[in-house]
């Protein structure tokens, strides 16, 4: 399901062992400068976290790099392409999924119906397509159907799949997210806090479907998290953000000690719970 993402490149070079890299990142709204020469890399195959207080400009730097806005100025790199200046359909195709922080599924359409919206991503999938013509459409149709009751058994939503989109808990729509994301064949999946409103048990199986869809098919994630326990358990590394700016990067077990962290978050939950 995952594209390969460390095949030998032509000439027998090896790829960069990062995935995602981000170089100098500036967004102002007005006067406020919300992501600010901000720079980090994910590594391939890595649990990547990205945390920090309200306002640090985390979903902000999720916008910049699947390109629902425009950098100021600053450069995205997606596997050694730069994608700064591309719409998010062409940033999209290129592998790069996210999930919004305020689920955006389409409500009066059914679960199912949700996931078989979702576009292939699969570079060589549109000329494949124009060679097989109209006799194949059914089949891939048929492709895409038994994808997307896959997908909902793995996330345990077949029991709702004909259920209006909109009406689902909040936990569901959360899992309806990453469901639309899996449909895409994603290299690198962007999570904007997957578990805000999420109850124990829903936690614990997205937990264990990141885990599984890192570990078995390669996917790489950066996951925005406020839920600290989920973070040490799930994230290596750990990229912490504050006032725009990245502020410390480290296994979490270090970055959760840094004084400039805790400070950072003085006031915050965190801060109240270390201290
Ligand atoms: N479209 C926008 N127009 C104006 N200001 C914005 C816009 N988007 C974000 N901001 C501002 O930029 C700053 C960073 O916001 P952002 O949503 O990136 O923070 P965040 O780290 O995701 O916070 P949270 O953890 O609360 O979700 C905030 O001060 C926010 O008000
Ligand atoms: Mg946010």
């Amino acid at each position: 399901m995952a594209h390969t993402t460390d095949s030998p490149r032509p000439g027998g070079e090896q790829p960069a062992p990062w995935l995602l890299e981000v170089q100098n990142l500036t967004k102002s709204f007005g006067g406020l400068r919300a992501v600010d020469h901000c720079s980090f890399r994910v590594e391939r195959g890595t649990i990547t976290g990205l945390i920090g207080p309200n306002g640090a400009g985390k979903t902000t730097v999720f916008n910049l790099i699947t390109g629902f806005i425009a950098p100021d100025s600053g450069r995205i790199v997606l596997d050694g392409q730069d994608i700064g200046r591309m719409r998010p359909d062409q940033i999209f195709a290129r592998g790069l999924c996210r999930t919004f922080q305020i689920p955006r599924e389409h409500g009066t359409m059914s679960v199912l119906e949700n996931l078989l919206l979702v576009p292939p991503n699969q570079a060589g999938e549109h000329w494949w397509r124009a060679l097989c013509g109209g006799r194949q459409l059914r089949n891939e149709e048929a492709h895409n159907l038994a994808k997307a009751r896959e997908v909902l058994e793995y996330l345990q939503l077949t029991h709702v799949q004909n259920e209006y989109a909109g009406n689902l808990s909040g936990g569901q729509k959360k899992l309806l997210e990453l469901g639309r994301t899996l449909m895409a064949d994603p290299k690198i999946i962007l999570l904007d806090e997957p578990a805000a409103g999420v109850n124990r048990t829903l936690l614990q199986s997205i937990v264990s479907n990141i885990r599984y869809l890192s570990r078995e098919r390669g996917i790489t994630f950066l996951l925005i998290e406020h839920d600290m326990n989920m973070v040490m358990s799930l994230c290596d590394p750990v990229i912490v953000m504050s006032e725009g700016r990245k502020l410390a990067e480290g296994k979490p077990e270090i970055v959760r000690n840094d004084k400039a962290v805790l400070e950072a978050y003085l006031g915050g939950q965190y801060a109240t719970a270390e201290g």
